[in-house]
């Protein structure tokens, strides 16, 4: 008896091992604990009260993560510079964007020029001004990190338009942003709002961000921008670059 169940155990285990393998090479195999290597998906902003597959009725139907009402204004602290500045972008999109952007829970422009609004954006000024060079390596170090994680893909490290995605042949047409002579107000109009092939960073970027990433990008276009001479003055031309009035 006790051979017999030896004999068996064993059977049973080269049996066992024998069924977690598998020739689809793109399969894991029969899994024995999946729970070890397998997470349960969480999706915070779903609400079915489902916990590993099994749905917990005392969870289920309470309120979820919802969107804010329209034109609700997040909390912003006490600095009316800060608050001001992230108040809502007071530019609407053009008259085409919903198609071309996904823009559709926005307000679209209804003038008939689609570029009407960024025409103008061209008046817009920075908000965050570089009044210092410790204010200006502040924002240029902000605007690096935030480059690096939103932009650099396409726009590449300089700027020149040919970051890992064109690169790699992925994508193609990203904007030279070291040669770009459009005032800042429509660089921040693009940035916000998507222009051609760029999507809208409007979901993913606060104005503040937006505005330190014009900063940034200005800096590819002249490396005096944001130094100051031994006076502590500007070194770089303060005027503002011509308004692009074509909207191409
Ligand atoms: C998916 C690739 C992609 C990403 C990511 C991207 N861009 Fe662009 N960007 C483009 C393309 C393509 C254009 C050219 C659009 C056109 O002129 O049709 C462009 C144009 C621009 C322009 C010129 C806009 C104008 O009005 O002429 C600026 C400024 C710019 N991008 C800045 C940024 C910044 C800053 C980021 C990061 C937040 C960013 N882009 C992220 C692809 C991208």
């Amino acid at each position: 008896m006790k051979v017999k169940f030896k004999a068996f155990a064993q059977f049973s285990l080269v049996a066992l091992l024998a069924a977690a393998c598998t020739t689809d090479p793109d399969s894991a195999g029969l899994e024995y604990m999946p729970d070890m290597y397998r997470s349960p998906a969480i999706e915070p902003y779903v609400d079915y009260g489902e916990v590993r597959g099994q749905i917990n009725d005392e969870l289920k139907m309470h309120r979820s993560a919802m969107v804010p009402p329209r034109y609700a204004i997040p909390y912003y602290g006490t600095d009316s510079a800060t608050v001001h500045t992230l108040l809502p972008y007071h530019r609407l999109p053009g008259r085409l964007f919903a198609e071309t952007h996904g823009l559709y829970q926005y307000d679209l422009s209804s003038n008939e020029d689609a570029d009407y609004e960024y025409k103008l954006a061209a008046a817009d000024v920075n908000p965050l001004k570089l009044t210092s060079k410790e204010v200006a390596d502040k924002m240029f170090a902000d605007g690096k990190a935030l480059y690096a994680i939103n932009c650099n893909h396409c726009h590449g490290e300089k700027g020149d338009g040919n970051g890992p995605m064109v690169a790699s042949g992925a994508y193609s047409g990203a904007a030279v942003l070291s040669g770009l002579t459009i005032a800042e107000g429509q660089m921040f109009y693009s940035i916000y709002y998507g222009k051609g092939m760029m999507g809208s960073h409007a979901s993913l970027l606060n104005k503040k961000e937006i505005w330190t990433l014009v900063h940034y990008v200005r800096k590819f276009q002249d490396s005096n921008y944001g130094t100051f001479d031994a006076n502590g003055l500007p070194a770089w031309g303060t005027t503002k670059p011509a308004a692009d009035t074509t909207g191409k």
